[in-house]
């Protein structure tokens, strides 16, 4: 098989590339390892931002997005038993958010790809690339019992942050900065109504707690927990009992309670690998970076590297010039740190530290008091977190 692109991974990077570049005229195959069902129903990220709905507004794939997604204009800070609402639109000139599940992301651009009569190879074993320091690049995989390769002008690695591209980089052309965080999130799904109308993050001197939504019959919930957490060390009693205290707020406010139909542990971790190409491979997404889920950014980073990078492809494709894509990493990176700086933060403020001393935590507190007490302050956490320009 010959093609000009060849992406691994059919997770959201992988597939808005497949996507921008059918757009543009430009061929590509899909490889992913997992079966559609599987990458169709992993419960993910939940929060888009302005840009990211636009962007697929402005390609034809956001039709369902614009009439399920429900659009957000402000998120809810509390600690100290108090609530505070930080509004997104106002602090921004209109900016919001929307809610809509990456898995549905996800349905409608491989809809879109099958649609479109583009090759996409789901469940494909033994995935390896080849070639990407010449002119040659080529990805083997297995797909059906049949041994495959497919020859490319250009690899696109979007294979998550445990996939198989950024190992294949040899040794010592990449820098990689990382920072582990000492706790994990346990998240859970509910088959019950929403109890705010907005996103609500809480501080709590017993961790964390982020009450999210999916739709208006499906509470999404996280709590901060130990890193080497365990599922059965959480029976559904003891979520809803941590919760409720995390959340309780002087004046009374009550956590809807419904069938648990989803749980799961995530690690938090930031991660760069810089820089995200080497020779025709190209990073996207999770493979190059790793925010902490905190500032709901790790999706809507994925989208912005491969806005990228297709725009980059098609002037490469059109006119033989490599200026952009020579340019693609110093270009990604300078929106990815800032990114990283702000899940970070965003993280710091709100968590509990192991070992916290007393003027981390009094500090923590003057951070958040801060934040929803000045107005240059809240701008900041607005303009961020709705989502900084696609490329600064
Ligand atoms: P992935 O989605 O990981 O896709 C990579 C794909 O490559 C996968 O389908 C995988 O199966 C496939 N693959 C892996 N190895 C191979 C191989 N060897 N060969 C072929 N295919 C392979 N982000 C946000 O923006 N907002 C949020 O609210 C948010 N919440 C989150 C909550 C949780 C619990 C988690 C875990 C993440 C959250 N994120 C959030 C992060 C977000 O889900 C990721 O950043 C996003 O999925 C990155 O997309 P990607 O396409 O780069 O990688
Ligand atoms: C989610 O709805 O899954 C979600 C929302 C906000 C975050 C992280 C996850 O910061």
């Amino acid at each position: 098989m010959r093609t000009q692109v060849g992406i691994v991974g059919a997770g959201p990077a992988g597939l808005m590339l497949a996507h921008l570049l059918h757009r543009s005229g430009i061929e590509s195959v899909v490889i992913e390892a997992r079966s559609r069902r599987y990458v169709q129903e992993r419960v993910r990220a939940g929060v888009l931002e302005q840009g990211t709905v636009d962007l697929m507004t402005a390609t034809g794939v956001g039709e369902r997005l614009k009439r399920e997604g429900l659009v957000h204009r402000g998120i809810e800070l509390r600690f100290a038993r108090r609530s505070h609402r930080i509004d997104l639109s106002e602090l921004t000139g209109g900016a919001a958010i929307t809610i809509y599940g990456q898995n549905e992301v996800i349905k409608d651009l491989t809809d879109a790809r099958i649609a479109a009569g583009a090759p996409i190879y789901f469940e494909s074993e033994g995935v390896t690339v080849h070639g990407f320091d010449g002119a040659e690049p080529a990805i083997r995989f297995t797909s059906g019992g049949a041994k495959h390769e497919v020859r490319c002008d250009f690899i696109a690695g979007c294979d998550g942050f445990h996939g198989v591209c950024r190992p294949s980089i040899p040794a010592g052309a990449l820098t990689i900065y990382e920072r582990v965080y000492p706790f994990a999130w346990l998240g859970i799904l509910a088959a019950v109504a929403p109890s705010s109308d907005e996103l609500i993050y809480s501080r709590h001197e017993r961790g964390f707690a982020l009450h999210s939504m999916r739709s208006p019959e499906l509470t999404r919930l996280y709590l901060q927990c130990a890193p080497d957490g365990k599922l059965d060390d959480w029976p559904d009693e003891r979520i809803w009992g941590e919760l409720d205290r995390r959340f309780e707020i002087d004046g009374g406010w009550t956590l809807r309670r419904g069938p648990i139909t989803q749980k799961g542990i995530t690690e938090m971790r930031s991660f760069v690998a810089e820089p995200m190409q080497c020779g025709r491979m190209f990073l996207a997404g999770d493979a190059a970076h790793i925010v902490p889920p905190t500032g709901a950014k790790g999706l809507n980073l994925a989208i912005a590297d491969v806005r990228v990078l297709a725009r980059a492809l098609a002037e490469f494709f059109s006119s033989g010039d490599r200026v952009m894509l020579d340019g693609y990493s110093q270009t990604c990176l300078r929106r990815v740190w800032k990114v990283q700086r702000f899940s970070w933060w965003m993280t710091s403020i709100l968590h509990r530290l192991d070992g916290e001393n007393a003027f981390d935590a009094r500090r923590q507190m003057a951070e958040l008091d801060y934040v929803t007490g000045s107005r240059a302050a809240a701008q900041s956490l607005a303009e961020n977190y709705v989502g900084l320009p696609m490329e600064s």
